[in-house]
Order: C-alpha cells, then structure tokens, then sequence
C-alpha cells in the first residue's frame, strides 16, 4: 500500500492509495491529493501578490492522484498524476492547519469566556479613552472574548458615537438613522424611546444581516433610574444545554418570526432564539420580547417552544447573570449585539438621559484586531 516513505525534520512522508500521511511522533495527519492539488501555493497556482487562486475546481483531474511526496528542508514536496504537476508546501502550514482555521472563528463560543455569573464580568475594568486610543487591541479583544468592552472619557458631545465606531470599523446606518437617540421621546416608533424599563434584549433582531456590534455614548443621564445591565447570551445558552438539553434543542430549531414595523419601513427575519454553526456551536442569540412572535403551528410545537422560551428567559433574567452598572457622560458601551443581551432600570423622564447610539459590526472590528495582534507580534 505504501508506495514510498520520505522523512526529515522528524517527519515522515508516505504515499499511500494516492493521498499523503504526514507522521509526525506519535500523530499522523491524512491528506487527500485533491486537497493538497486544490492549495498548491506555488505561482501557477495562486497569484504571487494577493496569494487568491487562479484556477476552479473544474480545472483540475478529477482522478487527480500524489505520484511522490518527499520530506525535506522543512517543506513536503508533491509531484501529482496525472497532471504532473509539482509543488511543495512548509510542514508547519499543514501540520498547523486546524489552529490556522480556527483562529478565523472569532464569532462562535470557542473564541468565547462565558460568564453565566456577572461577578466574573465586572473584574473588567473600564478603559480609558486616551489610553485606547494609544492601543485599542486590549479592548477590541475584550469585546470578542467577553462580549463588551466599557470606554470613559470619551467626548460627551453628538455624533462622536460615530468616531468611536471608526476607530475599529464601520457605522452601519439603518432606518434609526446613522445614529440613534436614546431618550424619552413625545411619539416613540420604539419603547426604547421612553422611559420604561426594557428586559434584556438584542437589537434589531428582524433586520437580516443583524448588526452585530452596538454602540451607546452617555451624553449626559441625571435621571433617577435609567442604569444599565448586560446579560451573557452564549453563557445561557450554553447552561440551558447542559441543563435542558430538549430545551434548548428545540429553541436552535424552531425558527421564530421578528417583526418592526414604523416610520415607513417593514422589516421581518425568521430566524431560531439560539443560532448554532455548521458544528453545532452556539454563534447568534436574538432575544427580544418586543418584536418576537412563534409561528402558529402544530400545537405541541408552540407549547414546547413556550416552556423553551420561559426557561431560556428565566437564565437570561437572572439577577445573578446581570452585569449592572450605570453609564454617565463620556461612557461608551461597545457591545456584540449577537451575544450580550442589554438592558435599562425605569427611569422618570424629568431627569434627562440621553445616550446616543450606532450600530456597527464585528467583521470591522475583528480585521482591525488581527492587524494590531499580528503588529505587535
Ligand atoms: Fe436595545
């Protein structure tokens, strides 16, 4: 079955049935010559300047076979048949390739520190703005592992929510506007523009693609009431699996239907409560009680999801899962709205709150972290 076997660098290279085993100690790693063909990283194959392939699947044999695979200075070199076509690859490229792809995964719980008790959140401290300004990758990480990151001393003036988000990405403007105002207002479209109470939530959960970033700037708050609260949606989930596992199953499966409706504008998602990756690792919760409606359908289905849903929101609400604290002028909460949940006490409307908030997204913030991670290398 082995047609050869090369070693060096304390590797050792087989051909075996036409694929390649890479043995390295004690492990081995099985490559398909398809996968090997399809990442030849030589100049025939991708361009020398942006590295993107410059070939398609269909371009190559489809009995595609290793004819020989040596192992030497560091590198796996690989001749192929029918094609005959060479080129080799650096042994810690493809021994290193799982580590390589899952550093790319910075949405799902794996990039994730759940804090399903706030007591292990409020160890954070908040950061000041001069000092983020300086090195903004502390708290960009922050907002990847432990969903938020609290900034002081930010200009307390209108719009500079908008220059925080172009510190790290982009603003993503919907129909609140470039910026929204969170005040009491005479017509609210939305029940955050007033002053009830509001249970912990995410945004905009009918809009698809959902932002998965906010932004809320204090501009000033002297209202009595009117603090703030964050919620670990991946920590709940996560607990609602371990502890009800039929409940949470049928909350990634059962998809619901978000709903807003004002000011001109109709948007709608069907989406689940709990959205899972392809490897069935939490990545998305949408929560809010105020847009969300189950499908009317066979009638056992619409009870479990109730029982589901009361249990879901029983974790959520959770004295002890909420992370209080209350924002004065020059805060700013930078938040992934995909996982924490956020919240606001009541608050008289006599007193004056005004926060001002944008919207904005991870793939933004999550390019500008790898580049300062990969500088300071
Ligand atoms: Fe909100």
């Amino acid at each position: 079955m082995y047609s050869q076997v090369s070693s060096g660098c304390g590797v050792e290279a087989a051909v075996i049935g036409g694929d390649v085993r890479l043995t390295t100690g004690d492990s081995t790693i099985d490559i398909p010559a398809i996968w090997l063909r399809d990442n030849a990283p030589d100049a025939d194959s991708r361009d020398v300047l942006s590295g993107q392939r410059l070939f398609d699947i269909v371009d190559l044999p489809a009995d595609i076979r290793v004819a020989e695979a040596t192992v030497a200075d560091g590198r796996l070199r690989v001749r192929f048949s029918p094609d005959d076509h060479q080129t080799s690859f650096p042994l810690h490229a493809l021994l290193g390739d799982a580590d390589r792809m899952a550093i790319l995964d910075l949405r799902s719980e794996r990039a994730k520190r759940l804090w399903i008790d706030a007591r292990d959140a409020a160890a954070l401290e908040p950061i000041a703005w001069e000092s983020y300004l300086r090195a903004p990758a502390p708290a960009l990480r922050q907002v990847v592992e432990w969903g938020f990151a609290l900034l002081h001393g930010v200009p307390a003036a209108a719009g500079q929510v908008t220059a925080v988000a172009d510190t790290f990405g982009y603003v993503r403007e919907t129909n609140y506007g470039r910026v929204f105002d969170v005040r009491v207002e005479p017509n609210p479209v939305n029940l955050a523009f007033t002053g009830l109470a509001i249970t912990p939530h995410t945004d905009n959960p009918y809009r698809e693609p959902v932002p998965t970033l906010q932004l809320l700037l204090c501009l000033h708050n002297a209202a009595e009431g009117g603090d703030s609260g964050l919620v670990d949606g991946f920590a709940a989930a996560a607990a609602l699996r371990r502890t009800y596992r039929a409940a949470f199953d049928v909350l990634t499966s059962t998809p619901v239907a978000y709903r807003y409706e004002g000011d001109g504008t109709r948007l709608g998602a069907m989406v689940p409560l709990i959205g899972l990756d392809a490897e069935q690792r939490i990545r998305e919760i949408r929560f809010n009680n105020r847009s969300m409606a189950v499908p009317l359908a066979d009638p056992d289905r619409v009870r479990a999801f109730y029982t589901a849903y009361r249990a879901f929101a029983e974790l959520l609400y959770a004295p002890a899962a909420r992370l209080n604290f209350r924002l004065d002028a020059g805060d700013c909460l930078i938040f992934d709205n995909t996982r924490a949940l956020h919240a606001r006490t009541a608050f008289a409307a006599a007193g004056g709150r005004h926060l001002q908030g944008a919207y904005a997204d991870l793939d933004g913030l999550t390019s500008t972290l790898r580049r300062l991670e990969e500088h300071a290398r």
